[in-house]
């Protein structure tokens, strides 16, 4: 298996290129099961579930041809709906094929995502927005079957909570609805937006896109045709590069990145003394070497977002007093602290809240990523810590980062990927 063996200590310099954004690119593959001709997706991100997702497309029947950053997609030829256990067990996100599928066929079969290690994350919400729509739902040996015969009908749909793949799957079964559906307290974040877009380059009508309610008007089961597109810029890649500037106390400059989406993230840095040279699509950030303590929450778009909570308690672990940091949206996306503390940190958890108290300098040990933003959260921790780092595990970073060592090596980090 595969670890990251990184050696501390060293300044960052230069710049890179963030690439696109992995929870943008998954819904929008997913919307391509509502077209029946061919497009093209760019600025794909090189990771794992970019690739996961667009097999589950050929298992279903589509045609992919898929190279680095591109594929072209012709989901004309699919004729399964079933997302078998074995892909969805790998990737939760494969319940976005949920909507897509439901809307364009009138039923589909997919595997029950189970829990995940940042939480219990159900579904019920979306399978609620599908049983609005007029969906038949029966839930049995771990599959979600939906079924609508006669096509979905549009409707009215209130989200007891904000929901990133709840409101995905259900503007992507709105589209292809029969009459209009009314979102209500839908997510906002820019992948939403993305998906938005995407869907109105097709010629159907979006209203509200970036608000809390959101209009669609659906076809009536007529599939979309959509324009090629191409895939905003990770806004969680930037914020984990701005957070390896911050705790190594360097220069560094982002390149292909929508600073608008990372403006959380940079007020906190600014917060903590970092400040920045802001440019149309490009970041620079310069450190400090006095880091002051953060206090955040994490919340929905255009709040700080739940993705960079670990980052940040790697960086707070350098700041000069206490951090106060409370995570609201999973329950047990935590898994990070004890980890770093086996790097020398001194972070104290009661319920949703983590205190990070200031230490002198981390120490070099063997750690293990335990999801996507964790293993990064220690990528950071480790480029300051004193010694070698091993970190394990590191198919959560294949998941979601794209040539992640590549890029810290090229800022001047000592990382290397070795296998055992
Ligand atoms: C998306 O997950 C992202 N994944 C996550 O990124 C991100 O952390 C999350 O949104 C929040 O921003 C993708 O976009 C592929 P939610 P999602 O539905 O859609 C509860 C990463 O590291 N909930 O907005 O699954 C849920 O348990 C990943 O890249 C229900 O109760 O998140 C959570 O507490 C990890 N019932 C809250 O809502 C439901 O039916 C928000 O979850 C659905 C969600």
């Amino acid at each position: 298996m595969d670890y990251l063996k990184i050696t501390g200590g060293t300044k960052l310099s230069g710049a890179i290129d963030i690439s696109g954004a992995k929870n943008s690119a998954l819904p929008v593959i997913a919307a391509t099961i509502l077209s029946d001709q061919e497009l093209t997706l760019t600025n794909l991100p090189n990771v794992v579930d970019i690739r996961t997702l667009l097999k589950l497309l050929g298992m279903l029947g589509g045609t992919v041809e898929h190279n680095g950053t591109v594929a072209t997609i012709n989901n004309g030829s699919m004729n399964s709906t079933k997302a078998v256990y074995e892909i969805v067990s790998q990737m939760r996100a494969s319940i976005l094929v949920l909507g897509p599928l439901l809307a364009r066929f009138g039923e589909c079969e997919v595997s029950l995502p189970g829990g995940c290690a940042i939480g219990q994350r159900p579904i019920d919400l979306h399978l609620k927005a599908m049983e609005a729509l007029g969906a038949t739902i029966e839930i049995k040996g771990g599959y979600v079957r939906a079924t609508a015969p006669n096509g979905l009908q549009g409707s009215k749909i209130v989200f007891d909570k904000i929901t990133v793949g709840g409101t995905e799957n259900t503007i992507m079964a709105a589209a292809l609805a029969y009459g209009t559906t009314t979102i209500i307290n839908a997510a906002k974040e820019p992948e939403i937006v993305q998906l938005c877009e995407m869907i109105a380059s097709s010629g159907i009508e979006v209203k509200g896109i970036g608000s809390s309610e959101i209009i669609i008007e659906g076809t009536g089961q007529k599939p979309l045709k959509f324009q090629d597109t191409e895939i905003i810029p990770d806004r969680i890649e930037a914020g984990t590069y701005l957070c390896a500037g911050a705790i190594t106390n360097s220069e560094i400059t982002l390149n292909r990145v929508n600073t608008t989406h990372i403006e959380a993230s940079i007020n906190k840095l600014e917060g903590m003394g970092c400040s920045f040279d802001i440019q149309d699509d490009s970041i620079t950030i310069y450190g400090n070497n006095r880091l002051n303590p953060v206090s955040l929450i994490t919340t929905e778009y255009p709040g700080f977002p739940t993705d960079m909570q670990a980052q940040f308690m790697a960086v707070a672990t350098m700041a000069i007093g206490e951090s106060v940091i409370e995570e609201r949206l999973f329950e047990n996306r935590f898994m990070h602290v004890s980890e770093l503390n086996r790097l020398g940190a001194d972070i104290w958890l009661k319920g949703s809240v983590a205190a990070v108290r200031p230490v002198a300098q981390l120490y070099g040990a063997d750690v293990m990523a335990t999801d996507l933003r964790a293993s990064s959260a220690l990528v950071l921790a480790a480029l300051v810590a004193k010694g070698d780092t091993n970190v394990r595990r590191i198919y959560h970073l294949d998941r979601g980062y794209d040539n992640l060592e590549g890029k810290l090596a090229s800022l001047g980090a000592k990382i290397e990927r070795l296998s055992e």
